[in-house]
């Protein structure tokens, strides 16, 4: 998922791209940034895209930096939001090499962490840790690598979405896949995504220097996974991991 990708995603963002926001029926994200909210704090939005978290950060915060490495989709975010005041727009690669040095007393990350590349992700990570204040808060939201996996036995045990007529990769595209998964990353609409375990996340957010405060899930309905999930398929539901943490 390379700059390319998103550009091109852009203008069709709405009904392409999952919204977390929308699907998290439980508010628990919400929740968690509304915890260590105020007026008197600055917060960074990484991965804005077109900024469907703008209505909860920009009346709770005094600023807010929205940041994303396409140029169509904060002009996309600009435009809709332009009733707020306090958002700056800047474009951002989190994977370059370097980035602007800057800090905030906050920052949210919702499902920006894609990106197949092991290195691009090390890169993403160390920014991210640079732009958060010493006992600043994180709230961060990746794809689970075992709600994948759980999604995938269940598909294949009662052939779900006819699964077992899936074709088998062959050739070079098996071999990257085999590769890709032993590192967490699988397919979503084709696209190869990195999916993260719990106690990877808690080690990587560790090592990053922060204090790791909770890993939970946000679920979702099945539907989300399957076009035709089974009547009878109810709990565990698919999840994403949603992190609290704070800068040490
Ligand atoms: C699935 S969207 C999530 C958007 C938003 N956070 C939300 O919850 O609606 C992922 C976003 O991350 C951005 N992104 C991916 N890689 C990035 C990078 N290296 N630097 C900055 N943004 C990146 C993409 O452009 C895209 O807008």
């Amino acid at each position: 998922m390379e700059k390319s990708y998103w550009e091109k995603m852009a203008p069709k963002y709405e009904t392409e791209i999952f919204d977390v926001l929308k699907n998290d029926a439980s508010g628990k994200i919400v929740k968690s940034i509304l915890s260590f909210a105020s007026k008197k704090k600055s917060i960074i939005d990484i991965g804005c895209a077109v900024g469907k978290w703008m209505p909860v950060l920009a009346p709770n915060f005094g600023k807010v930096q929205a940041i994303d490495i396409s140029a169509k989709n904060l002009k996309i975010a600009a435009q809709k939001y332009k009733q707020f005041d306090n958002i700056s727009y800047e474009r951002v690669d989190m994977s370059a090499s370097t980035v602007r040095k800057q800090k905030y007393d906050a920052a949210i990350c919702i499902n920006a962490i894609l990106t197949a590349h092991l290195k691009k992700r090390n890169l993403f990570f160390k920014h991210m840790a640079s732009f958060i204040k010493k006992g600043g808060d994180l709230v961060l939201v990746v794809p689970s690598l075992e709600s994948k996996l759980y999604s995938h036995i269940i598909a294949n045990k009662f052939n779900v979405d006819d699964a077992k007529n899936d074709k088998a990769p062959t050739g070079k595209r098996a071999i990257t896949q085999i590769r890709y998964i032993k590192d967490g990353v699988t397919d979503i609409d084709d696209v190869p995504t990195k999916h993260f375990l719990k106690e990877e996340l808690d080690l990587l957010l560790t090592l990053e220097g922060f204090k790791v405060l909770e890993i939970e899930k946000i679920k979702y309905n099945w539907n989300t996974e399957f076009h035709k999930p089974p009547t009878w398929l109810k709990n565990p539901k698919p999840w994403d991991w949603l992190v609290v943490a704070k800068k040490k």
